[in-house]
């Protein structure tokens, strides 16, 4: 059963036509991969179902629920976390504040004796913990990834949608990231939405790709479909 669906999506950007009646399914439980060349609209589609961005046309629904246009903080509330392909923390704040704000938005009752040790738990699932009480501002873009998804796991999340959080890494650090996601998925059965230009990962963690280009879906399958298509190698993998 699809756990988030888009029903004819189009978003218009002034002379540039975006998104095209774009519809898509992701499954619950399930890791799905959104490719496509740069300019494709693949953070549109993102910002468009996070509340971001209202849709030109369309619908997005999840979870049973029509949540096209709804406030990016209800759409939060009802269990989708994404990341941003660039990170924006409170860098005067630390670490550990950073994610306390993902928690105590959802609970304002807490106070630090509680939302201390929660914290600590998310940042240490991403590898950050040492990190905790040093200032966003001061980490690298890696470790700016981290934290975003840290924060973003701190929500609570059904659905968490990644945008391009593998840029920069060595290929033992994606191997190590694409262990982590798959971990998430298996542990907390989150279902994941990734955009990812780095195939590899994508071809080892998704069940399901769906291939943007010039805005239309190109083609759905699996990776290893995916990557043998000739439309998709020429819009995409070939260059
Ligand atoms: N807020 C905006 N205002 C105007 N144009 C926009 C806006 N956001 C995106 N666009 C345009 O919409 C198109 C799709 O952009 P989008 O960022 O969704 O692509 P993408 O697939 O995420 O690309 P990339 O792989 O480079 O991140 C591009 O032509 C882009 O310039
Ligand atoms: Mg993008």
């Amino acid at each position: 059963m699809a756990l988030l669906e888009g029903r004819r999506l189009s978003k218009r950007f002034g002379g540039v036509q975006a998104l095209t009646e774009v519809d898509f399914a992701v499954e619950a439980g399930a890791i799905v991969g959104l490719i496509g060349p740069n300019g494709a609209g693949k953070t549109t589609l993102f910002n468009i179902v996070a509340g971001a961005l209202p849709p030109g046309e369309g619908q997005v629904v999840f979870d049973g629920w029509p949540i096209t246009g709804k406030p990016a903080f209800r759409i939060c509330r009802r269990g989708i976390a994404r990341t941003f392909q660039v990170t924006r923390p409170f860098g005067e704040m630390t670490c550990l504040e950073n994610v306390a704000v993902a928690i105590v938005n959802r609970r304002p009752d807490l106070g630090r004796a509680a939302w201390g040790p929660m914290a600590m738990e998310y940042l240490e699932a991403v590898g950050l913990g040492a990190l905790a009480e040093t200032a966003a501002k001061h980490l690298n873009v890696i470790q700016k990834k981290r934290l975003e998804i840290a924060r973003a796991l701190a929500t609570e999340p059904k659905l968490l949608m990644l945008d391009e959080v593998l840029g920069g890494l060595n290929t033992q650090e994606i191997q190590e990231a694409v262990g982590f996601i798959r971990d998430l998925r298996d542990t907390r059965g989150l279902t994941v939405f990734w955009i990812e230009h780095v195939m590899g990962a994508i071809m080892q963690a998704a069940e399901k790709v769906i291939v943007l280009d010039q805005g239309r879906v190109l083609m759905v399958g699996t990776p290893k479909a995916v990557v043998a298509d000739e439309r998709v190698i020429s819009a995409y993998l070939g260059t």
